[in-house]
């Protein structure tokens, strides 16, 4: 019997329509899902070519060409390591097993470990792009042994979204955990960016007293623009929602949930000893929302008084588009300065340019503003994004009016923790001093953590009581 091309298990909505996208372009698929009555509801929603069902593991894993090519798209965590136990009885060496979903990296390294020694190779595949970025073309993110990523490459660049210039967002990223590293920091991009989309609705909402559809258009404005890209263009949607006579989002309870990607970046910022100022910014901003309570009762102990704004709103509006024309970019370069420190770190073999390749269509993060970062790849991959002339001179052209949004959010005491972090991200970075040598002091004075000197070599401490 003809062998089909690959598997698939897991037919949550991500799997299914992954699968759909990959039976589209001519691939053969076995589907295979823990609860069989799926694969059957799956199979009659969608009689499309190329699919197959299996109700028995054996059969499915029976039914693949050999080397086996199985894309597990399962929940991250202990459903994957479950889903392998179950399934590596049934594969041969050789067999490659790819997981999509969005795990810990080190996850992903430690089961590359432990399937090598049946000769299985494990693939960790960041797949960005949301139900219908599956369908229609995700980013992915390929990572792990390079022989085994090469074998079923034709069909994940097959299936991906296209760059800026027709070429494929299926990339291969590096060795070990790369893929999903790449993913991760590609989330923590993503909790950034919508934080600062977040800021300036509340600046232009509370502040501006302007109504979501004046918001709407604002944003619209922009996605014609230089921020162009996917998050700034779904803002206008969200926002005309409606709920019967209402818009919906202001029914939606302000309290941003997380399943731990953007956590996942932050620790990994603190363990490799990087700044990640916005990033991190973000991800407490979604949890200092999710304390409704105590927000509450504060409030009220604190109330903040309503203020005039300083700045004319179509000032304002421009400076707003510059303020996160320059946040989002600090968010992709806080981003890519870790992704290039833990590169040297875990020995991925990253090439820099094609991660940021590879963020040009179909992923979340998806923006015009990755020309610039494509421009600047030589330097991100060598020192700093900030290094380079398109940074410079972008940066330099933003700064005032940035600063103007800062000062009125400020006064207006409406809270703008990531538009806030990016900045002093940027200025702490463009400093060629800091106030670090008080702090050495300050060490050496309690505690005798000693500290260098700038006229001389040598590790020193004071005798600071003489
Ligand atoms: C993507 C998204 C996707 C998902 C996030 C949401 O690239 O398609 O990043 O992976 O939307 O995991 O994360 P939170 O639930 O933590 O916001």
């Amino acid at each position: 019997m003809k062998k089909n091309t690959i598997g698939l298990m897991g037919l949550g909505t991500m799997g299914g329509n992954l699968a759909r996208n990959i039976a589209s372009k001519g691939f053969s698929i076995s589907l295979f899902n823990r609860h069989p009555e799926k694969v059957d509801a799956f199979l009659k929603t969608h009689q499309e070519k190329n699919l197959y069902g299996y109700h028995d593991l054996a059969q499915f894993v029976d039914s693949l060409e050999r080397p086996r090519k199985i894309i597990l798209m399962v929940p991250a965590g202990a459903p994957v390591d479950e889903t392998l136990t179950q399934l590596v009885d049934f594969l041969k060496p050789g067999d490659i097993v790819i997981d999509g979903g969005n795990s810990y990296f080190k996850d992903t390294i430690r089961r590359q470990e432990a399937l090598k020694r049946a000769n299985i190779h494990f693939i960790g595949a960041g797949v960005s792009g949301g139900e219908e970025g599956a369908l229609k073309g995700p980013s992915i993110m390929i990572g792990g042994e390079k022989s085994a990523c090469k074998e079923v490459a034709p069909i994940l660049k097959k299936i991906a979204a296209k760059d800026f210039v027709g070429g494929t967002c299926g990339g291969y990223m590096g060795a070990g955990g790369a893929g999903h590293y790449v993913k991760m920091i590609h989330n923590g991009i993503e909790y950034a960016i919508m934080q600062m989309i977040a800021e300036s609705y509340s600046l232009l909402k509370t502040h501006y007293k302007l109504s979501n559809e004046l918001i709407a258009e604002f944003f619209e404005a922009c996605n014609d623009g230089k921020l162009n890209g996917y998050l700034v263009e779904i803002v206008p949607g969200v926002l005309r929602k409606r709920d019967g006579k209402k818009y919906l989002v202001d029914l939606i309870l302000d309290s941003a949930k997380n399943k731990g990607t953007g956590k996942w970046t932050s620790q990994e910022a603190l363990d490799v000893g990087i700044p990640l100022s916005s990033i991190t910014q973000a991800v407490f901003a979604r949890y200092l929302s999710t304390d409704k309570k105590l927000r509450t009762e504060l409030a009220k102990v604190s109330p903040r008084k309503a203020t005039k704004p300083g700045i004319p709103l179509e000032t304002f509006l421009q400076n707003l588009e510059d303020a996160l024309h320059g946040a989002f970019l600090m968010a992709y370069a806080e981003g890519l300065h870790l992704l290039q420190k833990a590169d040297k770190e875990y020995g991925f073999k990253l090439d820099m340019g094609e991660a940021i390749r590879v963020w040009q269509g179909g992923c979340i993060i998806r923006s015009k503003l990755l020309k610039d970062l494509t421009e600047a790849k030589n330097e991100i991959a060598k020192s700093h994004f900030l290094m380079s002339k398109t940074a410079a001179k972008k940066l330099a052209s933003v700064e005032k009016a940035w600063t103007a949004v800062l000062q009125e959010s400020l006064s207006a005491r409406i809270p703008t923790p990531a538009l806030t972090a990016a900045m002093q991200y940027y200025q702490s970075m463009t400093s060629a001093q800091l106030p670090a040598n008080l702090i050495q002091g300050m060490r050496d004075f309690f505690g005798a953590h000693t500290y260098e000197r700038t006229d001389k070599p040598g590790i020193f401490h004071a005798d600071w009581n003489s």
